[in-house]
C-alpha cells in the first residue's frame, strides 16, 4: 500500500509530533486540530507546546509544505486519530460500593465523524488514542461504516498505542518498538506499512483489542508500581525508616526494581488509563481500583505531614515549587502538585506556586508566583514537588539569603537534606520518619 497524503486529527503532545515527523519524511500531511488557538499558533509558525526539538522539526515540515494545518479533514489514504481521552470529572460508575472514573470518548467520537465524508474504497485509520478495551471495534468501526463500506474489508482500520515519554518524544516516536492492531491481519499490516516510513524500532502486528490492552497494561503497572511505592513510604515514616535508603538498597536485587513515591500520580496517561480497565470490567479490578486510591490518597498524605511539621495551616506561607506532573515537563494535567496546592489553601494555608515550565500558567484557585524568588520572598516553608533540574541544582546557600523559610519538605528526594541543613534549613522528606518532627514541634 503507498501513502503520500495522510490526515493526522488531534495536534497535540501526540499527533503534532507525529504529523511532522511523517511530513519529515516525505508524506503530504493535513494536521487537524478544532482548537483555533492551536491553528493559529501552528500557522504562525509556532508552537504551542514545550517539547524540546518540536518547534524545529514543526518549523522546517510547514516550510517544505508537507505539512499544512486545518479545522478540517480532507480526503487522505491514511487517517490517524490522536484526540485527547480523558475521564468525565463529573460523571461516576459504581461496583460494588466502589466508585470508578468514566472515560470521556466525546472527541474519539467526533474525530472519528469528521473522517466519515472523507472515507474513501483502500484508505487506512488508526485509532492512537488511549481507550478502553474495544473501543476500535464497538465504537469507531460502527461509526466508519455508516459510509456504507465495510472495515477491514474495503477500508483498513487499526489501533496502534502511543508509548513515547514527554520530554523525548520525537526520538522516542522513532526508536521504539510499535504495535500495530487490525481488526484483520491485513488492517495489521497497512498499519504497519504506515508506521515504517519512520520507524526505526520493531512494528509488531496483532489484532486491535490487544493493542488496546498492551497500552492499558503498560500504564496500569506503573501505577500499581508506584502505589505500592507510595504505600512503603508510609509505612518507612511509621517504623522510622528512610524509604529511599531502603528503596536503594531492596533494588539491589537483581529482580526487583521498586519505583520512587512522590506526592502522587499525575499526567494524561498513568492516573487516567487504569480506570479505562476498570470502567469496562470493575468486577475483575480490585487491585487496579485500590492502587488508584492509594496514588489519588497521597496529596492528602502530603498535606498532613506538612501539618506535623508546622501545625495549623491557617495562614500559613508556603512556597509551592513545581505544578507539572513529573519533572522537566510543562505538562499540568492531573498533576497531584497541584491537588497538594489546592488542599493546603482549602485549609487556610497561603501557597505560593512556581512552575517554571509554565511560568505564565493561570488556573483556577492557583496564586502563581512571578518567579522563584517570588514565590519564597515571604515563605515559612519551601515544598519541593517536583524533581525539575533546574530546582536540583539550587544551592541552598543562595536560596538561604533571599527566604525567611527555614524548613523544607522535600516530597521527591530532590535535595541533600545535609547541604541545605548546613545552610540553615531543616529539612523534612516524604517517607522518612517523623522523629525529628516529633523532636522539634514548630519551628514558625
Ligand atoms: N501525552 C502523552 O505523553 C501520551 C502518551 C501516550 C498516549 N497518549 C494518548 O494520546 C491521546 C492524545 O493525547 P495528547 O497528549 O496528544 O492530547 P492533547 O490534549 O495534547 O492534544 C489533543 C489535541 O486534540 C485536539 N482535538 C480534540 N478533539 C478533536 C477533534 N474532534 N478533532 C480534531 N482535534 C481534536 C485538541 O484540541 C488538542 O489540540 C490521548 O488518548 C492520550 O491518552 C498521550
Amino acid at each position: 500500500m503507498k501513502f503520500q497524503k495522510i490526515c493526522v486529527l488531534g495536534l497535540g503532545y501526540i499527533g503534532l509530533p507525529t504529523a511532522s515527523t511523517f511530513a519529515a519524511h516525505g508524506l503530504k500531511v493535513l494536521g487537524v486540530d478544532i482548537n483555533p488557538y492551536v491553528i493559529e499558533t501552528l500557522r504562525g509558525g509556532n508552537v504551542h507546546i514545550h517539547e524540546p526539538g518540536l518547534r524545529t522539526v514543526v518549523q522546517s515540515a510547514l516550510n517544505s509544505g508537507n505539512l499544512t494545518i486545518s479545522s478540517q479533514a480532507e480526503e487522505a489514504d491514511a487517517f490517524l486519530i490522536a484526540v485527547p481521552t480523558p475521564f468525565y470529572e463529573d460523571q461516576y460508575g459504581e461496583h460494588d460500593g466502589r466508585k470508578f472514573r468514566l472515560a470521556d470518548m466525546r472527541a474519539v467520537t467526533s474525530a472519528t465523524e469528521a473522517i466519515l465524508p472523507c472515507l474513501r474504497k483502500g484508505n487506512l485509520v488508526v485509532l492512537e488514542s488511549t481507550s478502553p478495551p474495544r473501543t476500535t471495534v464497538d465504537l469507531v468501526k460502527p461509526i466508519l461504516e455508516r459510509s456504507g463500506l465495510k472495515a477491514g474489508v474495503d477500508f483498513h482500520l487499526c489501533y496502534s498505542p502511543e508509548r513515547v515519554l514527554p520530554g523525548q518524544i520525537l526520538k522516542e516516536l522513532i526508536e521504539n518498538a510499535r504495535v500495530v492492531g487490525g481488526v484483520t491481519p491485513e488492517s495489521a499490516k497497512a498499519g504497519h506499512e504506515l508506521y515504517a516510513t519512520f520507524v526505526k524500532g520493531e512494528i509488531v502486528e496483532t489484532d486491535a483489542t490487544t493493542a488496546e490492552m498492551v497500552k492499558l497494561m503498560e500504564n496500569t503497572t506503573r501505577d500499581v508500581n508506584i502505589a505500592i511505592a507510595n504505600e512503603f513510604a508510609r509505612l518507612a515514616e511509621k517504623f522510622g525508616v528512610d524509604i529511599w535508603e531502603a528503596i536503594s538498597l531492596a533494588n539491589r536485587h537483581p529482580r526487583i526494581n521498586i519505583l520512587s513515591p512522590g506526592p502522587g500520580v499525575g499526567g494524561h496517561c498513568i492516573s487516567v488509563d487504569p480506570w479505562f480497565l476498570v470502567e469496562t470490567a470493575p468486577e475483575l479490578t480490585p487491585l487496579i481500583y485500590h492502587a488508584r486510591q492509594v496514588n489519588d490518597e497521597q496529596p492528602h498524605f502530603v498535606v498532613r505531614k506538612i501539618e506535623q511539621i508546622v501545625g495549623s495551616l491557617k495562614d500559613r506561607k508556603i512556597a509551592a515549587l513545581g505544578l507539572a506532573y513529573k519533572p522537566d515537563v510543562d505538562d499540568l494535567r492531573e498533576s497531584p502538585a497541584i491537588e497538594v496546592v489546592h488542599l493546603l489553601q482549602k485549609e487556610g494555608a497561603q501557597v505560593k506556586a512556581w512552575e517554571p515550565f509554565k511560568p505564565d500558567a493561570k488556573l483556577r484557585g492557583v496564586d502563581m508566583a512571578a518567579g522563584l524568588e517570588d514565590a519564597i520572598a515571604g515563605a515559612e516553608l519551601i515544598l519541593l514537588l517536583v524533581k525539575h533540574t533546574e530546582f536540583i541544582n539550587l544551592k541552598p546557600e543562595e536560596l538561604a539569603l533571599k527566604t525567611p523559610a527555614r524548613l523544607i519538605l522535600d516530597c521527591v528526594n530532590g535535595w541533600t537534606a545535609d547541604r541545605w541543613e548546613n545552610s540553615g534549613f531543616t529539612v523534612f522528606r516524604l517517607g522518612v520518619n517523623n522523629a525529628k518532627i516529633i523532636s522539634q514541634p514548630s519551628q514558625i
